[in-house]
C-alpha cells in the first residue's frame, strides 16, 4: 500500500490540522475589500472553463457578454458551494456529536464547521458584490439536500465531501494566481483554497481510515452513494438560469453546455485528482462507476 494510503492516528492529524489553521485562517469580514471596483474588461473564470465555451453560442457572445456569462457562472458555482458547505456544517455537527470534544480530532471537526461558516459569509458577500441572484442548485436537489445532510455517514459522507471540495478547488486553484482575472474573485479563491486544503486532508484521512472496514455490500452501497451525490453536486454546479444573463434561453444553453466536449473535459479535468485518490481507496469501483462516466467525472 502506497504510503499516503496508510491510515494515520485521527488525533495526530487532528492537532496537525488545528497548528495550521491557527497559524493561517481568515476573515472574510476584515481579509477582502469589500469596497474595491470592480475592475473593467476582467474575467471572473477562465473563458476556457465556462459551459459554451467552444459552441456555436459562445461564438455567437461578444467579449463583454462572455466576461457577463463568466461572473453569473462563478456566482452560480459560489451559490452551490455555499448551499453544500451548509449542508457540510450539518454532517460535521453531527459527526461531532458521537466525539470526545477534548480530543484533537473533534476539535478540528468543529474548527472546520468555523471555518465553512466564514467560507458561506464570503461567498455570498461575492455574489452581492456582483449583483449576481443567489442561484443555488435547483429545487428538487435543495429539497433531497434536506434528507441527505439528515441521514448521510460513513465513508461515501466524506468522499462525497471530498468531490465537493476538491473538483471547485481545482478551479479556484487556476484563477487564484491568473493576473487575467478580477482581483476580487481571486482572492477569495485564495483563501478559499488555503483552508480547503486541511478540509481535503481531513476528509481523505477519514475515508482511507473507514473504507477497509467495509464489507464488500457495504462498499458498493458506497460506492453508489459517493457517485450518485458527486452526480448531484457536479451537475448543479452552473444553473441554467445564468444563460438568461446573455440573452440564451436557460433550456438552450443548458441542452448546449450539457453536449459540449470541452464541458465534459472541464467536468473531468476539475475532478481529475480526486477520482484517482477515490480510485485508489477503492471507493471508485464496480457498476458505480458507470455513474460517474455518465457525469463526467470519469473517461
Ligand atoms: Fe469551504
Ligand atoms: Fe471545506
Amino acid at each position: 500500500m502506497a504510503r499516503a494510503l496508510e491510515p494515520k492516528d485521527s488525533d495526530q492529524v487532528g492537532a496537525r490540522l488545528l497548528e495550521a489553521s491557527v497559524r493561517n485562517s481568515y476573515d472574510p469580514h476584515l481579509d477582502i475589500d469589500w469596497a474595491a471596483p470592480l475592475a473593467v474588461g476582467k474575467a471572473y473564470m477562465p473563458f476556457e472553463r465556462v459551459s459554451l465555451y467552444g459552441t456555436d453560442l459562445w461564438r455567437g457572445l461578444s467579449e463583454e457578454q462572455r466576461i457577463e456569462l463568466s461572473k453569473h457562472e462563478i456566482a452560480s458555482i459560489a451559490g452551490v458551494g455555499l448551499w453544500f458547505e451548509i449542508i457540510l456544517i450539518q454532517l460535521l455537527v453531527r459527526y461531532a456529536y458521537d466525539l470526545d470534544p477534548t480530543s484533537p480530532h473533534a476539535q478540528y471537526a468543529l474548527t472546520e464547521i468555523g471555518d465553512e461558516t466564514r467560507h458561506s459569509i464570503m461567498f455570498a458577500k461575492a455574489i452581492a458584490r456582483f449583483g449576481a441572484p443567489v442561484y443555488g442548485p435547483g429545487r428538487a436537489i435543495h429539497e433531497l439536500g434536506r434528507i441527505y445532510k439528515t441521514i448521510a455517514g460513513g465513508p461515501s459522507m466524506f468522499a462525497a465531501v471530498l468531490v465537493a471540495e476538491e473538483t471547485t478547488d481545482r478551479l479556484q486553484r487556476s484563477t487564484m494566481d491568473n493576473p487575467e482575472m478580477q482581483p476580487l474573485i481571486r482572492m477569495v479563491n485564495r483563501i478559499h483554497v488555503v483552508e480547503e486544503a486541511r478540509h481535503v486532508r481531513f476528509a481523505r484521512e477519514e475515508v482511507i481510515r473507514s473504507v477497509p472496514n467495509l464489507s464488500r455490500a457495504q462498499l458498493e452501497f458506497h460506492r453508489l452513494a459517493t457517485a450518485v451525490v458527486a452526480f448531484a453536486v457536479i451537475d448543479s454546479l452552473i444553473n441554467p438560469r445564468v444563460y438568461l444573463s446573455v440573452g440564451i434561453d436557460p433550456r438552450e444553453g443548458r441542452a448546449a453546455a450539457l453536449a459540449n466536449p470541452n464541458f465534459h473535459e472541464t467536468r473531468r479535468w476539475m475532478a481529475e485528482k480526486v477520482m484517482e485518490f477515490l480510485t485508489d481507496v477503492g471507493m471508485v469501483g464496480g457498476p458505480s462507476k458507470a455513474i460517474l462516466r455518465r457525469a463526467h467525472l470519469l473517461r
